[in-house]
């Protein structure tokens, strides 16, 4: 038998507003295959969404929704840990500590603070602050190796790295330094109304984004109202064609296709050509995860199962590490 021990993989998101293909390109596609080489974890970090105020219902809506969307794209539970953040009372319990290795000065300078901050002045929370202390707990109470986070998040994965230096360089070697795991290159889809910005799950905009609940017939006329140019002529290049650019991203990342054979198969055609295959190519991702996703929702029992068993699997873990800290720090048993 073979004691190897798998690396593992940690990630989560905010479980407001919906989910899009943005999220499955980027983010949840790639998952998918990674339970085969690595110990996967997916949370719902319900803990961080009330860093901004959220309404009750819809947050318990969107855990439920957000739950079953994964699990309609692939994400296996009996491969892959899936739980909600609020289930494992380790993640708070970590954070305190952590928040004592942690100077405010770090916080200060990190850019997801100052841009929400200005975006509720009239709720800047010691939460919000402390806000990439609780990431850092997510990720170090499992011991993660990789995390798969987006370029926004890569801040908070350096401020984690420090804090598991620091941590380490005091007490031992208590917790794994975790690497960033990049989505692959063309896989980052911005938005179609805004194709120099990311594309969205909480825009504003509802037709910047493609939701992946959004029916045929509205995915079609998106696709067909995104921003392009007027020269109606293909090309990639992302500085002087956003909105064509993000098309054949989008497409090369739906058909497996390279983006310079995509640009030399649709050479002469207009634009219309090319949105009507993304279009087409986003219908036929959509169809059947939307029906798998309309059983599971309709399986109250089953999802809250896979919670139930996702807080347990991922609980047993946490409280390892736990108690290697309290350990550490010379708290006593109980
Ligand atoms: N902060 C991340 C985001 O907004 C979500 C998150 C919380 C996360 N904890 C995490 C991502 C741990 C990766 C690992 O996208």
């Amino acid at each position: 038998m073979s004691s190897e021990k798998r690396p593992t993989v940690l990630s989560g998101i905010q479980p407001s507003g919906r989910l899009t293909i943005g999220n499955y390109l980027g983010a949840l596609k790639h998952w998918l295959g990674l339970h085969d080489r690595f110990d996967c974890y997916y949370m719902l970090v319900d803990l961080h969404a009330i860093t901004v105020r959220q309404d009750r219902d819809a947050l318990r809506e969107r855990c439920h929704e957000f739950l079953a969307l994964y699990i309609a794209c692939g994400l296996d539970p009996a491969q892959n840990v899936l739980f909600v953040q609020s289930h494992v009372p380790q993640h708070a319990e970590l954070a305190w500590v952590l928040n004592t290795y942690t100077q405010m000065g770090e916080l200060n300078r990190m850019t997801q603070f100052k841009d929400k901050s200005a975006k509720h002045a009239d709720n800047i929370n010691a939460g919000l602050f402390t806000y990439p202390v609780l990431m850092a707990a997510d990720i170090l109470l499992y011991q993660a190796d990789r995390v798969p986070v987006g370029d926004d998040q890569k801040q908070h994965l350096e401020l984690t790295r420090d804090i598991a230096q620091r941590f380490n360089k005091v007490h031992g070697p208590v917790f794994t330094v975790p690497e960033p795991m990049i989505p692959p290159v063309g896989a980052r889809i911005m938005g179609l109304q805004t194709p120099t910005a990311k594309m969205s799950k909480s825009g504003d905009a509802e037709t910047d984004a493609l939701y992946l609940l959004d029916p045929p017939e509205v995915v079609t006329r998106k696709v067909k109202r995104a921003v392009t140019d007027t020269d109606n002529a293909i090309g990639f290049d992302v500085a002087a064609k956003p909105g064509v650019s993000n098309l054949l991203s989008m497409l090369a990342a739906l058909s497996g296709e390279a983006i310079p054979a995509l640009v030399d198969r649709f050479e002469g055609k207009g634009y219309g050509h090319l949105k009507g295959e993304v279009a087409e190519r986003v219908v036929a991702l959509l169809t059947p995860i939307q029906t798998r996703y309309h059983e599971v929702r309709a399986a109250p029992d089953y999802l809250q199962q896979v919670l139930r068993e996702g807080a347990q699997r991922a609980a047993g873990k946490a409280a390892i590490t736990l108690d290697r800290v309290h350990d550490a720090l010379g708290y006593i048993p109980r």
